[in-house]
């Protein structure tokens, strides 16, 4: 089982990785600090990402999980706004979207079946801050294209499925929560906590490995009951 998980350096990404291998997955990494370097602003990113990734695995990936994203402020009166759209929907919906399609073609020219995990975020459903438009429509253009993909191709044994986290601790925490909106974001809470990468971790490992075929096309929710719907 060859997985290629975008992403893998650090942050939920790494935590992946981490239950993936520890449930004997070979994992493919992606990022900066470890795993195959590719810069999704960059619109060859994908592409050279996926065929560096296909030969390292000898021909053949299984799963893609799509968890590489950014989540970056874009002020309504900011000069560059559109730029600053532009820029995270190619790194968190455009960059997803071509590296599912170079997966569909690839499970589809060899005959096989595959799985497609895609890291959305609670966003997609709920909204975001002010200064979050961009972020907020491509996690929702994210879940939107994980259930066309699932409706398109489960007749060829081709599955995608999508986790939305709610606020999720990935780095230290005071810096994390005072860039999410300080205590009153864990008021909005049930839970009382943000969740652990570990915890998204461990919902991105049931659907790449276990979950049932009939699951295709499901959206699961990791936010502590921020956001239930
Ligand atoms: N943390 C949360 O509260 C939360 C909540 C909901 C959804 N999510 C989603 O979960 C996913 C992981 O989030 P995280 O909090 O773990 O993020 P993170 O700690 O900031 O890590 C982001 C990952 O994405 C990669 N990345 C960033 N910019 C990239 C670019 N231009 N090209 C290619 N890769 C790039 C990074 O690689 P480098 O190391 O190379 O920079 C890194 O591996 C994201 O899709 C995010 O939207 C997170």
């Amino acid at each position: 089982m060859t997985i290629l998980l975008t992403g893998s350096s650090r942050g939920i990404g790494a935590a992946i990785q981490a239950a993936l291998t520890d449930a004997g997955a070979s994992v493919i990494g992606h990022g900066t600090a470890s795993g195959i370097p590719a810069d999704f602003s960059d619109p060859d990113g994908p592409t050279a990402l996926w065929n560096a990734a296909l030969e390292q695995a000898g021909g053949t990936i299984d799963v893609l999980i799509n968890n590489a994203g950014v989540f970056e402020a874009a002020a309504l009166a900011d000069d560059d706004w559109t730029a600053q759209w532009e820029r995270t929907m190619r790194i968190n919906l455009t960059a997803s979207a071509e590296l599912c399609r170079l997966a569909v073609l690839h499970w589809q020219a060899r005959g096989v079946g595959g799985r497609i995990v895609n890291i959305a975020s609670r966003a997609a459903y709920r909204g975001d801050s002010p200064a979050h438009w961009h972020y907020a429509a491509s996690k929702a253009g994210m879940v939107a294209m994980t259930k066309t993909i699932a409706r398109g191709y489960a007749r060829e044994g081709i599955l995608a499925f999508a986790v939305c986290p709610g606020f999720t601790m990935t780095g230290m925490a005071e810096d994390y929560l005072s860039s999410r909106g300080g205590d009153a974001l864990l008021a909005d809470i049930p839970l009382g906590r943000v969740a652990a990468p570990d915890e998204i971790a461990a919902a991105a490992k049931f659907l790449a490995l276990e979950a049932p075929a009939s699951m295709t096309g499901s959206v699961i929710d990791v936010n502590g009951a921020s956001y239930v719907r």
